[in-house]
């Protein structure tokens, strides 16, 4: 594996792009403006030198690091990928008109790996001729710091892909974690009902906040309580999440807070937006 690109420069896709040179690999990184790569570059940049600063690499390492790094906003010119990486935004129309094109593109191969958090793999795989080669590679965010990667097998990926994937994510410095598709993976299945009930506790005002996350915080050892957890996530994220959930199991339980569905209409997103269950 020698040649691993990365599609979309954002939080994740810079995350990844770091995480796989800081591991000795070659990276292209492919966004839609050459604005929008020197963010995802000066951002990588910056969380290496925070490295250099407290003493965990040296300022030679950090520029080592950076040169395995190469940028284009040209998809056609990745060709040679033994390994794409896609990160751009969530929507399923974006995922499989792009995964069609890299179809097209990449030689045949090459494993079409996607960082999705709630789409289906089984149907991004099957906008391509290849779905034995697609897979889902969940990093989590900061990917240079989580070292979870849920590795996320469609209906029709090989055994092949699934070792060359997990084996990458080793070499990445990550602890894969086998995974069937179904909504949600086990991450958000587990994790957004979880958020969902702290909403609906605070919806029936069982407690504050302050009080919901408290629980948790200091009762099951989580380091973050769930309110400031959807906060950091983002609001509208977790709706999304919710969302795919409710559809994809046609089951109720998933339904939705109404707390999150107006906080979410009024814009109040989290930390992003700077209101959320708190104001930051
Ligand atoms: P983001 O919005 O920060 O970044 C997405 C980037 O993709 C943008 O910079 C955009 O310009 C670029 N992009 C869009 N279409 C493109 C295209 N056709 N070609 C090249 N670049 C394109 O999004 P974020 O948060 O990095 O999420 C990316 C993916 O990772 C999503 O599927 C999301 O569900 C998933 N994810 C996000 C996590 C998070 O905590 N943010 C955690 C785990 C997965």
């Amino acid at each position: 594996m020698s040649n691993i690109v990365v599609i979309g420069g954002g939080t994740m896709g810079n995350g990844i792009a770091h995480t796989a040179a800081a591991s000795g690999f070659s990276v292209t990184l492919v966004e839609v403006t050459d604005a929008l790569l020197e963010r995802a570059v000066s951002t990588i940049s910056a969380n290496l030198q925070r490295g250099v600063d407290k003493g965990k690499m040296t300022a030679d390492e950090k520029q080592s690091v950076l040169s395995r790094i190469s940028t284009t906003t040209s998809i056609e010119s990745i060709g040679d990928a033994d390994l794409v990486v896609e990160a751009i935004i969530e929507n399923v129309d974006a995922k499989t008109q792009l995964f069609g094109r890299l179809d097209t593109i990449t030689k045949p191969s090459c494993i079409l790996a996607s960082n999705t958090s709630s789409i289906s793999i089984t149907k991004i795989a099957a906008a391509t001729k290849r779905p034995e080669k697609v897979i889902g590679m969940h990093f989590m965010n900061p990917v240079p710091v989580m070292t979870l990667v849920e590795v996320i097998r469609g209906i029709a990926t090989s055994d092949e892909t699934y070792r060359t994937v997990e084996e990458l994510a080793k070499k990445m410095g990550k602890t894969p974690i086998e995974v069937n598709d179904y909504p949600g993976f086990i991450s958000n299945r587990v994790l957004m009902p979880m958020i969902n009930e702290a909403i609906f506790a605070l919806y029936e005002g069982v407690a504050t906040p302050e009080a919901i996350d408290g629980v948790m915080k200091l009762g099951m050892n989580h380091p973050m309580g769930p309110l400031t957890l959807a906060d950091f996530i983002g609001l509208d994220v977790c709706l999304a999440i919710l969302r795919v959930l409710e559809d994809g199991f046609g089951d109720p339980k998933y339904r939705p807070c109404p707390l999150l569905v107006k906080m979410v209409d009024a814009g109040w997103l989290g930390r992003k937006t700077k209101r959320g269950f708190y104001t930051y």
